[in-house]
């Protein structure tokens, strides 16, 4: 089963310009007015929540996460109009029709029953109110398929096998249906970011961050260095280091629902 792993903000935190592109593209397409309340569901650290104050003045903002590192982290950018509490999105509820925004970036991924939360995301909305979602489709990137691969062999996988499982996540099509279904009209789409990332194994850097977390976690520390190292290598033929960075293409997908009202 795939778990959400243990998260550092420090690891996360790096290359944070590049992960928070996707945020401000999905948060642009948004087109609200008159926002009061506002909530980030799975905040992480908080930087990027705390960019939605200027976007909305007049709103109050609540990020919400259920690591408690990551909302430790996110106190550094509370306000009277921002605030920060741990939770866990499978048992997250809002009073029905209360919310104007609902953004949830780079998280739904790690809930495999995700497309179930849908409902009651939707009802958490006033008429009118707009839902926004962003999550990673790489999961057959050479990234993620050397670290399946690897983690399936021993040594490691007797650790780590099971949780190096594929994310089976939704496309745009499948986000559509769902989101209709709840009455809401629905602009779904995805993209190829081509991130150049600076410094030495960059690609290594960037996926202890997020998505090799489960894997390395199982691993006993002395196994966890080697399998990082063998990792890297394969990591650094795949993704080369040129003279100006690394290239490291990652598809997202994005849905941004408005709720019929
Ligand atoms: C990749 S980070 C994204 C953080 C932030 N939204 C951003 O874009 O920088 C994923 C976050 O999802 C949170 N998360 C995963 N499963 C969750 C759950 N069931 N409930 C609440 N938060 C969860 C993790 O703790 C982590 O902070």
């Amino acid at each position: 089963m795939r778990t959400s792993p243990v998260w550092s903000p420090t690891q996360y935190g790096k290359f944070g310009d590049k992960r928070g592109r996707a945020f401000d593209d999905l948060v642009n397409r948004i087109e609200a007015d008159e926002v009061k309340r506002v909530v980030d569901l799975g905040c992480g650290p908080g930087n990027l929540t705390a960019t939605l104050l200027d976007r909305w003045p007049e709103a109050t903002i609540q990020g919400i996460d259920s690591s408690e590192p990551m909302i430790e982290a996110a106190g550094e950018y509370a306000t009277d109009r921002l605030s920060f509490v741990v939770g866990d999105l499978l048992e997250w509820t809002a009073e029905p029709g209360s919310l104007d925004v609902i953004v949830s970036n780079a998280t739904l991924q790690w809930i495999p029953e995700q497309l179930e939360l849908l409902p009651g995301f939707v009802r958490a909305l006033r008429p009118g109110g707009w839902l926004a979602i962003q999550i990673p489709g790489n999961g057959d990137a050479p990234s993620h398929a050397i670290l399946r691969e690897l983690a399936s062999t021993e040594p490691y996988a007797q650790y780590a096998a099971e949780k190096s499982l594929r994310p089976d996540v939704p496309g745009p099509a499948e986000y559509i249906e769902a989101l209709t279904a709840e009455g809401c009209v629905v602009d779904a789409w995805e993209t190829t970011y081509n991130h150049i990332l600076p410094g030495e194994n960059a690609v290594l850097e960037w996926v202890k961050g997020t998505g090799a977390r489960p894997v390395l976690q199982s691993l006993p520390d002395d196994l966890r260095t080697e399998f990082e190292a063998e990792y890297g290598a394969r990591l650094a033929a795949a993704y080369p280091q040129r003279s100006f960075g690394t290239v490291l293409p990652f598809r997202r997908i994005f849905a941004v629902a408005q709720k019929e009202g």
